[in-house]
């Protein structure tokens, strides 16, 4: 958790309430389909939200695992055909999509 929030605290460029929707590549989340979650989120154009390609999350067996700063939401299992609603809700309405959210972390 540490190293991801220098991460988000290294971006200096972006404007303070943009988010940033990290989508896991690793091994197991690829496995699991990681990359057309990845695909789908970069499909959806939204202002001051950057999408990126991240390195294992820690939550290997979970994914495909995405999470979303600075707000530190976490989305677990998250299909393709999701993605509009984080988009929609969480990205452009700032309301966590409750049923998705990773278990662990958001009880
Ligand atoms: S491979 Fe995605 S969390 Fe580890």
């Amino acid at each position: 958790m540490t190293s991801i929030s220098q991460e988000s605290n290294s971006t200096t460029d972006q404007p303070q309430d943009s988010k940033c929707v990290r989508v896991c590549q690793n091994r197991t989340c690829r496995k699991q389909g990681a990359a057309s979650v990845l695909a789908a989120f970069q499909a959806s154009l939204v202002p001051e939200v950057t999408v990126t390609a991240s390195a294992c999350l820690g939550q290997c067996g979970n994914g495909p695992m995405v999470l979303v700063l600075p707000d530190l939401v976490w989305y677990s299992g998250v299909r393709p055909n999701e993605v509009p609603l984080v988009v929609e809700q969480h990205l452009l309405m700032g309301q966590r999509v409750t049923q998705m959210l990773y278990h662990r972390f958001h009880p």
